[in-house]
């Protein structure tokens, strides 16, 4: 096994990013470059992500991108050894728009092409900034994500919970929105929250003390917007009290799903050697101190990527690709772009084992 390069696109969202990555052959890594372009000022005045807009944002400028990543990481197009991108799950115009790109790089200069789930990516981006070894407990919290999962090899992902309504992410989205506070929601509500008081309203913590760590954000959502409509017009110390109360209550069911979890691992024999947060939310300060917490009561310790790669980012696909490559698992030009794409899904088959046993 030798050193692999790759470049990885992420385009499933609302980031157009590109990265270069190192993998050793001893299953460190090292980010050679990372360009993310966020389109947040282009959503903005519409309080949450156009597709149309961001599909058509992602072709104007992922080529720059694509070239930047590779000028700054010192790595030209032929010395790559295999071309990632987002394959899904996400918006599907901007999918399109990377696989499709990665496509044609693949195909000029004669790389393998992996198409990544960009959850299995985020759900590996610990492997490169903390080595993190299998099994671990994955707590993935983005805006179109919730989910817990027990990761105990690449593609051999275990989905313990998720949200049965809205993400936590589009839940500090649309409290922000609804308490006037500027797109994305989460750092807003963060900021805002630091100045409030969390003991003023008294808001719902859903399925707490549940079994299956499961999560339901929408109670939550419609208690803060009732809260907010008893003390209308709503001053700036009104939402910033909203604030606090809200991400107290998130950062409580966290505890307690996350702790369930790890107790579910632990029922089935697995010993987490960390909690991995992964999502934009893992960015949040006030989730990372409790969290931090939880992971040590129960035995294990919390790894989080630097918050510029819990957002969405290229380094994260990049990776993920290097170690699909490194057990021999790439895709062909075939590979369809995917709208959704559980993370169940993805497998951690070896084709040429399959081959070899024909
Ligand atoms: O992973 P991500 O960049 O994109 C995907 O959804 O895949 O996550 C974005 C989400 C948004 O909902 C945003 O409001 C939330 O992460 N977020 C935060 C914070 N920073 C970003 N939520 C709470 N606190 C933050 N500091
Ligand atoms: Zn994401």
């Amino acid at each position: 096994m030798r050193d692999l390069l790759l470049l990885g696109i992420e385009t499933t969202c609302d980031e157009t990013a590109a990265a270069v990555v190192r993998r050793r052959a001893d299953g460190t890594g090292t980010i050679l470059s990372n360009i993310v372009r966020s389109q947040t000022a282009d959503h903005a005045a519409y309080g949450g992500v156009v597709p149309e807009i961001a599909a058509r944002a992602h072709v104007e400028v992922l080529d720059g991108i694509v070239e930047r990543a590779l000028r700054s990481s010192g790595v030209k197009l032929v010395e790559l050894d295999g071309i990632a991108a987002a394959g899904g799950p996400g918006l599907i115009g901007g999918v399109i728009v990377g696989l499709t790109t990665a496509k044609a790089i693949a195909l000029a200069v004669r790389k393998p092409l992996i198409a990544v789930n960009h959850l299995e990516a985020h759900a590996l981006t610990a492997r490169l900034t903390d080595a993190v070894p299998f099994p671990f407990l994955l707590l993935l919290v983005s805006g179109g994500h919730t989910q817990l999962v027990a990761v105990t090899g690449v593609g051999e992902y275990t989905k313990l919970g998720g949200t049965i309504d809205d993400a936590i992410g589009e839940a500090f989205d649309k409290t922000a929105k609804m308490l006037g506070l500027p797109y994305p929601g989460g750092p807003a509500v963060e900021r805002a929250a630091l100045k409030g008081d969390a003991n003023r309203f008294a808001l719902p913590r859903p399925l707490h003390g549940r079994p299956v760590p499961d999560f339901s954000l929408s109670g939550l959502k419609t208690a803060v917007r009732l809260e907010a409509l008893k003390i209308a017009p709503l001053s700036d110390q009104d939402v910033n009290d909203l604030c606090a109360s809200f991400q107290a209550a998130i950062v409580d069911i966290l505890a307690d799903r996350v702790r369930c979890a790890l107790r579910l691992m632990r029922e089935r024999g697995l010993k987490p050697n960390a909690l991995v947060l992964a999502g934009g939310v893992g960015a949040n300060q006030a989730v990372r101190r409790m969290l931090h917490k939880v992971a040590a009561d129960g035995g294990t310790r919390l790894a989080v990527p630097p918050p510029e790669l819990c957002t969405d980012n290229g380094a994260m696909i990049a990776w993920a690709g290097a170690e699909r490559l490194a057990l021999g698992l790439t895709d062909d030009l075939s590979a369809s772009p995917r709208a959704r794409w559980p993370l169940e899904e993805v497998t951690g088959h070896d084709m040429r084992d399959a081959e070899a046993a024909d």
